[in-house]
């Protein structure tokens, strides 16, 4: 009787007191989390959703292709994971013939799907294992981060041997959780033959584009499909034309009731990267300095590129999945940076830290860390910006991603000593270059976007860098061109001579260039050379401070997590995300976005009709897709109101990463697919705030209605358990 008073008991303060439904949440240690779940609907047991003997949810969850979540949702192995997970695959395999980014594409048959241009895998997680103890037993003789780094290194190859003997199909992986508090191994089933097997056309699975790109209201249908083959004996293999589905342990049954508000939803996936136990110090660094010179680098090279998408389809083909990539973390660290301005974070993170402080001042281990922290942050913010200017800035035209090849072939000419000539892999580097060369992009539109962009950011380089940091080359350079006199346009006269004079800048110079390359040939180039100059900035002036700074910080962190789990012995901590599979559960839920306005949980058809621009690149709309949205042919994918419900909002904690992941209700059944984040809670890898952060799902009953309907394709629906 007590034990259940006490149950009830936790189970009460767990869903009043702790109403955040914060936390990204490891498998192995759900059942902590158990009664609290429950106690908001969940239907299933730890153990139904994660279960090393028996088959759980867990064996319907891909990650996939490294950096997206999917899920199973046939017993014949069909994926479904966001269109923009699927984007590089779709766009690579699009020409102005074929163009099955703008028209969506379905496959009739298994004999028409199709295997992407670049190798593509999904993981499916087979165990997790706490190796903390034996970590640690190791790690007490390190007396330093880099042997600590050695250690992990060599006990990450243990790890592997001992969970995968033989089995060369199974990734072992070492994830440090904690900051290095903990340690857990994470196997899984790896497979890399993997097919495409529908997309909606973009207009559809983009709606809204990089306007409606981390906001809400939203009306996007983001989702694709793939499947997984294997070989006869369902295990993973190389492509082959013998490979057939796969059959899963379990696939998700797919759900037809609908969400309504408060209603429980969970999700499975596979979060990126997290930093909620971040300094206030370290935070405000990135608010003045990293953030927004990401941001000027990032919107230099968007722009120029959007010029000449716009001149021509196959440039815009061509172009689509990096300007995607690219755009989305441009708006993203836009919209970090104000959140983390209005939400006061580094006050609130003050306060935390001073909360440490009182209680760390009589703890030899802990009473320095936040000074520490200062002197460090001090240290590395003259060089933070510079960083950044470099890898997003300086070495990304394409006329540098050439040199850097020239690089690599002239390091192993300076690697030619008395007694050996080297000449193996000189020769090795040289055929890597000439591959390169052979398979880049040569677009002369691609090429004159480069010089454009390359003038811009090489100014803005010019002006922004602390002169004490810049290579003395450059600042010839500069003189030479008149920068300080001439601005932009002196930035545009040197780049115009580079590209003129260098034999990297076009295919048919380059290629003669490497058919007889030789030391002073490559030295004798201004690509290459520039290319240098940046390098040797780099290495020399940036990166031994950045090193420095997050090494410190690395110790630092983890000293602090230690303390603040040995300060609050009583709260449950959750582990920052880092690419391995977590669950995260809450409500369907609506927000407050300001004074007086208020949004609903969900959008339907009539917002995509709303939001309609005729021609425009991002609110465009099919006349197909127009009569049947204005004539309401839902079919069956209608809610009870007749509307066809679009995208839905549930608080559940997320990152990029769990990109795909499917949304699940308390049966464990799929009611649909998180895509994104809200505009009013950006700042959510930093601090999550329980007011505005929610989730952006697409409702399962838009992408069965996109597949049956909108892309007539039935049988695909046919494949899957629908639960009406
Ligand atoms: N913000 C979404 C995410 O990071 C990606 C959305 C892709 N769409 C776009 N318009 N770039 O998961």
């Amino acid at each position: 009787m007590i034990k259940k008073l006490l149950l009830l008991i936790t189970v009460l303060s767990q869903t009043f007191f702790m109403v955040a439904d914060e936390g990204m949440w490891l498998l192995s240690l759900l059942k902590k989390q158990e009664a609290a779940m429950q106690a908001k609907g969940l239907k299933l047991t730890a153990e139904d959703i994660y279960n090393v003997n028996n088959t759980s949810l867990k064996d319907a969850i891909v990650w996939f292709n490294g950096g997206c979540t999917g899920e199973i949702i046939s017993s014949q192995g069909l994926v479904l994971t966001n269109h923009h997970c699927g984007y590089d695959a779709i766009a690579g395999l699009s020409t102005k013939e074929d163009n099955i980014l703008d028209s969506g594409f379905y496959a009739k048959t298994k004999a028409e799907e199709r295997k992407p241009m670049k190798p593509m895998f999904v993981s499916i997680l087979v165990r997790v294992e706490d190796v903390t103890d034996r970590v640690f037993a190791d790690l007490e003789a390190s007396t330093s981060e880099k042997e600590r780094d050695s250690i992990l290194k060599k006990l990450s190859e243990t790890f592997k041997k001992e969970f995968a003997g033989e089995n060369s199909s199974l990734d072992v992986r070492l994830h440090e959780m904690f900051k290095g508090n903990q340690y857990f191994v994470f196997v899984y089933e790896k497979f890399t033959d993997i097919r495409l097997v529908g997309t909606p056309p973009q207009n559809v699975g983009k709606y809204g584009g990089d306007t409606d790109n981390w906001m809400w209201p939203r009306q996007t249908g983001d989702f694709s499909l793939f499947r997984i083959y294997a070989n006869k004996e369902n295990k993973p293999a190389a492509y082959s034309e013998d490979n057939v589905p796969y059959k899963p342990k379990h696939h998700l049954p797919v759900s037809m009731k609908g969400v309504k508000e408060n209603d429980f939803a969970m999700i499975l996936g596979f979060p990126g990267r997290t930093n909620r136990y971040e300094f206030a110090d370290a935070v405000q660094l990135s608010l003045d300095e990293t953030n927004m010179s990401i941001v000027n680098m990032r919107e230099i090279r968007l722009t120029e590129w959007k010029k000449v998408m716009n001149k021509d389809v196959d440039t815009r083909l061509a172009l689509s999945s990096q300007y995607a990539r690219v755009a989305n973390y441009w708006k993203y660290f836009i919209g970090s940076t104000e959140q983390l301005k209005r939400l006061k974070v580094v006050d609130a993170k003050k306060e935390e830290e001073s909360k440490f402080q009182a209680w760390a001042n009589n703890k030899k281990e802990y009473k320095n860390i936040l000074s520490s922290v200062k002197v460090e942050v001090d240290k590395y913010k003259p060089y933070a910006k510079h960083m950044y200017y470099i890898s997003e800035g300086v070495l990304t035209p394409e006329i540098m991603q050439v040199a850097r090849y020239a690089y690599a072939v002239n390091l192993q000419y300076n690697a030619i000593t008395k007694d050996n000539n080297n000449q193996e892999n000189i020769e090795k580097s040289i055929k890597n270059f000439q591959a390169y060369i052979a398979n880049r992009d040569w677009n002369p539109l691609l090429w004159e976007a480069d010089q454009k962009l390359f003038a811009r950011i090489i100014y803005k380089y010019y002006t922004d860098i602390p002169l004490d940091q810049q290579h003395e080359k450059l600042i010839k350079i500069a003189k030479k061109y008149k920068f300080d006199k001439l601005g932009e346009e002196g930035a545009r006269k040197f780049i115009a001579d580079l590209y003129k004079k260098s034999k990297l800048s076009n295919k048919e110079s380059a290629s003669k260039f490497t058919s007889k390359l030789s030391a002073k040939k490559i030295n004798k180039d201004p690509a290459f050379d520039l290319y240098s100059m940046f390098i040797e900035v780099y290495v020399t002036i940036v990166l031994p401070k950045s090193t420095a700074y997050t090494s410190q910080m690395k110790v630092l962190g983890r000293t602090y997590m230690k303390g603040l789990m040995e300060m609050q012995p009583e709260r449950n901590f959750y582990s920052d995300a880092n690419s391995n599979i977590r669950l995260t559960y809450g409500t369907v839920k609506g927000y407050n976005s300001r004074d007086a306005v208020y949004y609903g949980y969900v959008t339907t058809m009539e917002g995509v009709l709303q939001k309609y621009i005729p021609g425009d690149s991002e609110f465009n709309l099919t006349d197909r897709f127009l009569t049947l949205a204005r004539s309401k042919k839902y079919g069956r994918y209608a809610d009870s109101d007749g509307r066809l419900i679009v995208n839905m909002l549930t608080d559940n904690d997320i990152t990029g990463g769990n990109s795909g992941s499917p949304v699940m209700n308390g049966e464990g059944h799929l009611i649909g697919l998180a895509f994104d984040g809200n505009w009013e809670a950006m700042s959510g890898d930093i601090y999550y705030d329980d007011t505005y952060k929610r989730t952006i799902n697409v409702d399962i009953r838009y992408v069965l209605w996109c597949i049956d309907i909108l892309g007539e394709a039935p049988h695909i629906v046919n494949e899957m358990t629908i639960i009406e």
